[in-house]
């Protein structure tokens, strides 16, 4: 099957444009602006970034507008996102649908009173998330990934009294606190902080291929054994980790063994999620029903919100006599949820999740051809709109980063996933042309050969 059989979205959707680049980037705009940025900005942004005497060449650039799966820099260079702001915007940048109702939404409310006053956007997307889950769930609203999965690791000390959490080598949670000391992305993130993180989080291998499932499997058992782990992390694929599909079977197995020892299954389904991997729920397809699940990134539409939906018997355990114990000032703000409202009636108006299926195969075929073609050392991974080209090391890490570069400069916006940064990750919008996918993978084998092995 070809890309162009697939159906499209009956909207038209703005911003399927192939690339237009009028100067080389990072073009002068850019640089003016990334100066700029290196002042009065810590320095942890974009790597290549001038110092503030401007010595370093710059290797970013400055966004200026998007539209569906178009990115213009401040130069007037036009792009294809592939990264969409690292797989959040699922329905593109700035959906007609998102703008109309932030238009509306932000007339009527755009902020209530938390749990004390709460708003009828809160209470109808609650509802929504909550029929997500294969049993009757309950949830709590966050900001960001790192919030939602924050809210679970809560809920499963509340619910199970220990403080233990078994997590995956290579995963990532986000960098706030809790999260933190169960994210093993790179060492260099939990380093400095490492006195101040749960003590109690062991990491065990997650299985890459058939022949580790076993192995990942005793070694979770291992540790579940010693009976102080509460919760069970893992992300259904690997993200940042360099998106890794892991054998059939994976999360059903090890729920039943969490189940075995006292320990809740929470499932990261913060980058899998909405379709993002050609499913709703990915641990749901791969035939789990976890115990609490995290969603992030795509679901604000393009606004931060985030979710951790658990089953309502264990979400019994936040009941207090007397406090709430777990808030934000921002969490389930009106305008955000109004957004991810209109995020679950786009996807099911436009059947995004079966498009993110369909597209993703042929994307995946299209991918490995050419890949085994001019780097058969590289290996292609993935599944719906959330592919990785790992390219074989060449010793010095950052494979991926040269890629990335080249691919800019052909006007196409990838991400790099994996510990030594060697793995080109895409996460283009649901929404993307065909023909901009068709364009990004005639392009590839010569970005590819510009790198070199
Ligand atoms: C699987 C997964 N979980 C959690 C997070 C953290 O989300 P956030 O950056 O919104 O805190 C991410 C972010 O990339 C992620 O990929």
């Amino acid at each position: 099957m070809g890309f162009s059989e697939i159906p499209l979205p009956p909207e038209e959707i703005p911003g399927c444009d192939l690339p237009a680049i009028q100067v080389r980037p990072p073009g002068p705009q850019s640089r003016t602006w990334l100066l700029r940025n290196s002042v009065n900005v810590a320095p942890m942004g974009p790597r290549g970034a001038p110092g503030p005497r401007g010595k370093e060449r710059p290797s970013g650039i400055v966004y200026s507008t998007g539209k569906g799966s178009n990115v213009l820099d401040v130069d007037g260079n036009r792009y294809v996102d592939l990264a969409a702001g690292f797989g959040a915007l699922l329905l593109g940048h700035a959906h007609p649908r998102i703008l109309k109702v932030l238009e509306l939404q932000g007339e009527r409310l755009m902020q209530a009173l938390g749990d004390v006053y709460t708003s009828e956007p809160r209470i109808a997307l609650c509802e929504r998330l909550a029929r997500l889950h294969p049993e009757p769930a309950q949830v709590i609203l966050g900001q960001s990934g790192a919030d939602a999965i924050s809210a679970a690791l809560k809920t499963a000390v509340l619910a199970s009294g220990k403080p233990g959490v078994l997590a995956f080598q290579g995963s990532y949670h986000g960098l706030s606190y809790g999260p933190l000391a169960a994210t093993s992305l790179r060492e260099s993130y939990r380093q400095p902080f490492a006195a101040q993180l749960n003590p109690a989080v062991r990491f065990v291998p997650y299985p890459s291929s058939d022949g580790l499932l076993d192995l990942a499997l005793e070694r979770a058992r291992f540790e579940l054994v010693r009976g102080d782990v509460g919760a069970v992390l893992v992300e259904p694929i690997l993200g940042r980790g360099g998106v890794v599909v892991p054998p059939e079977g994976f999360l059903v197995e090890l729920h039943a063994l969490a189940r075995q020892h006292g320990a809740l299954l929470i499932a990261d389904e913060i980058w899998t999620g909405l379709g993002r991997a050609g499913e709703m729920l990915t641990s749901v397809a791969q035939g789990a029903t976890p115990d609490l699940i995290c969603l992030g990134k795509g679901l604000g539409g393009g606004l931060p919100i985030s979710a951790c939906i658990g089953k309502s018997e264990l979400m019994a355990a936040w009941r207090q006599e007397h406090e709430v114990v777990h808030t934000a000032t921002f969490a389930g703000a009106p305008l955000a949820c109004a957004t991810a409202i209109a995020l679950f009636d786009i996807l099911q108006r436009d059947s995004l999740v079966q498009r993110a299926k369909d597209l993703g195969a042929e994307l995946g075929r299209r991918l490995r051809s050419v890949v085994e073609a001019v780097a058969p050392n590289a290996s292609v991974r993935g599944q719906g709109l959330m592919w990785g080209v790992e390219l074989a090391s060449s010793g010095r890490g950052g494979a991926a980063v040269r890629l990335m570069r080249a691919l800019l400069e052909s006007g196409y916006i990838v991400s790099t996933g994996g510990g030594a940064r060697d793995v080109m990750v895409l996460t283009p919008p649901l929404v993307i042309g065909e023909n901009q996918l068709e364009a990004f993978v005639a392009e590839l084998p010569l970005a590819l050969q510009a790198c070199g092995p």
